[in-house]
């Protein structure tokens, strides 16, 4: 039957409830706005409370017959050729740790390149799966990690053959991709399901030059944050499934354990509409912020002292293998300021957020959503920071150790080290100890200790320079990181 994806059942389904003028007494208590305050009104818009109904017994009937979430998850599959797709409300962080509870269970084992994302590790913490730690590939030179290559794979499965999957990041917040298509094979070959956290890849299925994507890749789960790249709300999420080795019950009873039970239908109706958005206008829109992508990356090339990184920086032997041209990754080296001084600077003097930032850095990303004007204030606002760089220098240099520095033994279960018995000891006499927590330098998210390793000083020499220099590690135990959690000497 063909679908029609003009439709977008969460959103006609909200209109029917406003053309009835449905009146609840049931949550959420605010009733449509009614008793909302009206200083949250006024800076809210009504809008929003008029959007937030319960799902089911509001939106939906009681027993959800009008199939509006499962309608809507329809439409979202056939639009990304995947053969299930499930909405959350709790960002790609749930949607990934159900797709690991989906694929290993406590103590088995499940393949992971090492530049995953904190919400893979809460998983692994959570879940009791046992990691094996897969290297992505290091750009020495730049100090950066693009994923693992499907030989990296093919290789850690030869060595644990008992493990359950595989999971990959593709795009890496920094638009490097892997060949997901042959880490598929890799897996498939041997039966086992591979996940891909495609959490920075919500546009490309909808245009032909972006990378392919998991589900066309052939992977078996595949999780996307439509608020990232896409017009989904903050935390609206989704997860795709195909083939048969995962069932969709399966999935669906691992989400369970970690949604909410009041999802929010607001949420529901940003990735119904991103949906029925791109599938009626996707290529044209993507089309056009590519075009404005390449010309603003081409402009900012010609400003002093910065350069976008482009496929001739990140792919190639040993490197990614593709890259998406939406997350402008500027190179600011030449400036001799670090991305944490320039996202500070263009914020305070000139209103321009960035979303990455790391030692030598800014991300400046183009979506849909840009055009001339915008791509101009960006542009502006970068030739005004390199004129101010001098001013801004010098400041403290972050120490980036080595990719072969930066890599730590796991010594213990990321579980067992998490949630034993544990101290905190002065960073300076941490360096041995095995990490009880998790320090993340966050954009982008990727740990750089997790608990269970073995902390050496290069790790806590960059973590220490780094927050000199303005790095935010918001899950620090010790926000400063004077001290550092590690498990106690006698336990085990
Ligand atoms: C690679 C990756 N995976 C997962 C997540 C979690 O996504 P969310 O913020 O939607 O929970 C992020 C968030 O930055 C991410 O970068």
């Amino acid at each position: 039957m063909a679908v029609d994806h003009t439709r977008a059942p969460v959103l006609e389904a909200l209109a029917d409830y406003r053309r009835r003028g449905r009146l609840s007494f049931a949550p959420p208590g605010h009733k449509q706005a009614r008793g909302a305050d009206p200083a949250v009104r006024e800076v809210l818009g009504d809008a929003v409370f008029l959007g937030d109904v319960l799902a089911s017994g509001g939106l939906d009937d009681r027993l959800s017959r009008g199939r509006v979430l499962q309608r809507a998850q329809e439409l979202m599959a056939d639009a990304v050729h995947a053969e299930h797709t499930f909405f959350s409300t709790c960002g790609s962080s749930l949607s990934v740790k159900a797709a690991m509870l989906a694929v290993a269970s406590p103590h088995e084992k499940l393949l992971i390149g090492r530049d995953a994302h904190k919400s893979v590790v809460s998983g692994l913490i959570l879940s009791g799966i046992e990691p094996v730690w897969i290297e992505p590939r290091w750009d020495a030179e730049r100090r950066l990690a693009h994923p693992p290559s499907a030989g990296e794979f093919e290789q850690a499965f030869d060595a644990q053959p008992d493990a359950k999957g595989a999971l990959i990041t593709s795009p890496t917040p920094y638009g490097a991709c892997a060949d997901l298509r042959a880490v598929a094979e890799v897996c498939h070959r041997r039966s086992v399901p591979l996940i891909v956290d495609e959490a920075w890849g919500a546009h490309l299925p909808f245009h032909p030059d972006l990378p392919s994507w998991a589900m066309d890749a052939g992977a078996d789960i595949c999780v996307t944050s439509i608020h990232k790249m896409g017009s989904g709300l903050e935390q609206g999420s989704v997860f795709h499934l195909q083939g048969d080795l995962v069932t969709p019950a399966l999935l669906g009873m691992r989400a369970d354990l970690l949604g909410t039970t009041s999802p929010s239908v607001l949420l529901y109706a940003g990735l119904d509409g991103w949906r029925r958005q791109m599938a009626l206008h996707g290529k044209e829109l993507m089309g056009a912020a590519l075009d404005l992508a390449a010309e603003v990356r081409a402009a900012i090339e010609k400003i002093d002292g910065m350069h976008v990184d482009d496929r001739d920086d990140f792919c190639g032997p040993g490197l990614a293998d593709d890259l998406d041209p939406l997350p402008g990754v500027i190179d600011i080296e030449a400036l001799g300021i670090t991305g944490y001084r320039a996202a500070d600077w263009l914020r305070e003097h000139k209103s321009i957020d960035c979303h990455l930032t790391d030692h030598r850095r800014i991300g400046a990303q183009i979506t849909h959503a840009d055009d001339h004007e915008t791509a101009a204030e960006l542009l502006a606002a970068l030739k005004d920071l390199a004129r101010a760089a001098p001013e801004l220098r010098p400041g403290p240099r972050v120490e980036v150790p080595l990719p072969s520095e930066l890599r730590m033994v796991q010594a213990r279960l990321p579980r067992d080290a998490f949630f034993g018995p544990a101290e905190s000891v002065p960073v300076s006499e941490a360096a041995g100890r095995i990490a009880a927590e998790m320090i993340t330098p966050y954009p982008p998210g990727i740990p750089a200790v997790l608990p269970g390793e073995r902390l050496t000083e290069p790790v806590l020499r960059y973590l220490r320079t780094g927050l000199d220099a303005g790095m935010n590690v918001p899950d620090a135990s010790d926000p400063a990181l004077k001290t550092i959690r590690v498990v106690t000497r006698d336990s085990g």
